[in-house]
């Protein structure tokens, strides 16, 4: 099977899902019978490229962006966003552009014109599914057509399709999660002697921490993620700004740091419970957790996710140091399973409502 890509972002997770693809090209064929062909690929400042025969992602990864006049046989016909969603000759759009953890915009509407035009979608921006999912699942569902999102939560570790493929007929209770992988390596260089300033800054210069750091340390990443969760896999319908956020930040880490006793680790923990008014309620705040406690071990930027389910008990998926590449594979993983016909034809929700 051919699959022709429109990429709406080309950053490190755009590159990294062209990389993956280059490298993986021969195992994908040779295992899966698909191969892949970018027909498009828009950026905020390179503007969009539409290559209507195709390029292989190995000729993309080749010639960077903007291609300028390396677009072979290429041409700029259109200037915004959402007509190149609409007009691009693409099975799936890729939404991998930058996070508003304010709104989810403007990829919830990069996603809903490419769902609408009856393309595919496979996004690892957290942003449309923590604030549009059940309209975006339902579209997708009219168009019988995949929404997947796999890289949306601790980078390409299949949670969704795990609990998709294998825990069928599941309900699962609730969660309890670290997933801010910022907050994990700052509090982890913390607790080994080093100053909340010093471990900011190591995080930066390894790249797990932007610039501003305070939609980590603040919770916000992990609040959208926990809404992302929580209305996937629990059949809620909540917004990040449902999710209670308590003693988070820069200043309630020195001082939670400060006041530990002995063996315990301070996380910055997400959790979420079905209420019993069959609502469900999420938090993030800093833990400090007991030697005993599966989370407290975790060190650097490692993620966990901690599923309570009613078939399998507790089930907990540990990733370790997560990078752009990880989540590369999560898309290519959801695109592989595009080309298997998973999403294709939207199976009933899997989570219990
Ligand atoms: N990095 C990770 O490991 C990771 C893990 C999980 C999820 N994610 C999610 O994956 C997405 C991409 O992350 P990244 O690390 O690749 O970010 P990035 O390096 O900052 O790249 C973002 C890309 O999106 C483009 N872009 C931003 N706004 C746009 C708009 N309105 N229209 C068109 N293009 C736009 C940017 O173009 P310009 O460069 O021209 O501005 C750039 O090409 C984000 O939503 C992020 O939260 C990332």
């Amino acid at each position: 099977m051919d699959l022709r890509l429109a990429s709406l972002g080309h950053g490190n997770v755009g590159r990294a899902v062209a990389r993956m693809l280059a490298d993986k090209a021969d195992e994908l064929l040779r295992g899966y019978d698909v191969w892949f062909r970018y027909t498009g690929l828009y950026t905020r400042s390179a503007g969009p490229e539409i290559m209507p025969e195709g390029m292989a992602p190995a000729q993309v990864v080749a010639a960077g962006l903007p291609m300028g006049d390396r677009l072979t046989g290429g041409s700029r016909p259109v200037s915004d966003a959402l007509t190149f969603i609409r007009t691009c000759p693409a099975d799936v759009v890729l939404e991998l552009t930058t996070l508003n953890p304010q709104s989810g915009q403007p990829a919830i509407e990069h996603v809903r014109a490419a769902l609408d035009a009856g393309k595919h979608v496979v996004t690892a921006n957290k942003g449309p599914i923590a604030y549009a999912y059940r309209e975006l699942r339902a579209l997708a569902e009219r168009q019988g057509v995949a929404l997947r999102f796999e890289s949306t939560v601790m980078d390409g570790t299949p949670i969704f399709s795990m609990v998709e493929a294998s825990l069928p007929a599941t309900v699962i209770s609730g969660f309890r999660g670290l997933l801010n992988s910022t907050s994990n390596y700052v509090l982890d260089r913390m607790a080994k002697g080093h100053s909340l300033e010093v471990a900011i800054a190591g995080a930066q210069r390894l790249g797990v921490a932007e610039a501003d750091p305070s939609n980590d340390l603040d919770g916000w990443d992990a609040a959208v993620k926990a809404t992302v969760l929580a209305n996937v896999l629990m059949g809620a319908d909540i917004r990040p700004g449902d999710v209670a956020r308590e003693g988070l930040g820069a200043d309630a880490m020195r001082q939670r740091h400060g006041a530990l006793l002995p063996g315990q680790a301070l996380k910055q923990v997400v959790d979420a419970v079905h209420t019993v008014t069959g609502g469900v309620q999420a938090h993030v705040r800093l833990e400090a957790l007991p030697p005993d406690d599966p989370f407290a071990h975790l060190s650097g930027n490692e993620t966990a996710l901690l599923l309570h389910t009613d078939t399998m008990q507790d089930l907990t998926l540990i990733e370790g140091q997560g990078d752009p590449g990880q989540t590369a594979f999560g898309v290519v993983a959801d695109l592989v399973n595009i080309a298997r016909g998973r999403g294709r034809d939207v199976p009933r929700p899997y989570y219990a409502v």
